[in-house]
C-alpha cells in the first residue's frame, strides 16, 4: 500500500508536465501561422486573384506539360521558336498526313488571354470545348485537365503582358 503513493506522486508529475508541454505548444502555434497569414497579406496587393505558387505551377505547365508554345509561339525564319513574342499566336506549320476539313491553320494569341473569360479558357482546357461553344478543332488538342491545373495555367497566361490584339 505504502509503495503506491510514490508511484501515484509520481504519474501526477509526469500528467502535469505532459498538460504544461501541451499547452505550452499551442501557446507557441499561433505565432508561425500568424506570421503566414501576415506574409500572405503583404503578397496580396501584387496578385489579388492568383498566388505566385498557381502562376508557377501554370508556367510549368504551359511550357514543360503542354508544350503550348509548339504552336503558340511564332518562329524565326529558322524554324525556332521567336521568345520575343512568346505565345502572342501562330501560324500552323504542321499538316495531318490524311486529309482533315477541320484542320485549323492558326493558333491564336494566348499571351495575357486577348478575348477570352478565364470559364473559357478553362473549358477548353478541361472539355476541348471553344469559346463558341463547338468542339476545339485540331491540331489542339483535347484536353481533360483537372480544373485545378486549368486554372494555373489561366493565372500564368492572365500574368503575361498583353502585347497583342487577338489574331
Ligand atoms: C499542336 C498545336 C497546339 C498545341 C500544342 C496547343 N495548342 Fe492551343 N490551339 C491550337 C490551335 C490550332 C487552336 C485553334 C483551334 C480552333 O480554331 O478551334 C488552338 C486554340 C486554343 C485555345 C482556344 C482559342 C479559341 O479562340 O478558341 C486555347 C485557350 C488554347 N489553344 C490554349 C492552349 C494551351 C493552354 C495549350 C498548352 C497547354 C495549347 N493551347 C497547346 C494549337 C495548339
Amino acid at each position: 500500500m505504502k509503495a503506491k503513493f510514490p508511484f501515484a506522486f509520481c504519474l501526477l508529475v509526469v500528467l502535469a508536465a505532459g498538460l504544461g508541454a501541451t499547452r505550452l505548444s499551442s501557446r507557441e502555434k499561433p505565432a508561425p501561422a500568424a506570421q503566414k497569414a501576415q506574409k500572405n497579406a503583404q503578397k496580396a496587393p501584387a496578385a489579388p486573384s492568383a498566388s505566385q505558387g498557381q502562376i508557377d505551377r501554370g508556367k510549368y505547365l504551359v511550357e514543360n506539360v503542354g508544350m503550348c508554345e509548339e504552336c503558340h509561339t511564332p518562329r524565326d525564319s529558322s524554324g525556332n521558336l521567336d521568345e520575343s513574342r512568346r505565345l502572342q499566336g501562330a501560324a500552323i506549320w504542321i499538316m495531318p498526313v490524311h486529309r482533315m476539313t477541320n484542320w485549323s491553320m492558326r493558333a491564336p494569341a494566348l499571351a495575357g488571354l486577348p478575348g477570352f473569360t478565364d470559364a473559357e479558357a478553362e473549358t477548353v482546357l478541361e472539355h476541348g470545348i471553344g469559346p463558341n461553344g463547338l468542339p476545339i478543332q485540331p491540331p489542339m488538342h483535347v484536353y481533360h485537365m483537372a480544373p485545378s491545373d486549368a486554372q494555373a495555367i489561366v493565372a500564368f497566361l492572365r500574368s503575361m503582358p498583353n502585347a497583342y490584339p487577338r489574331n
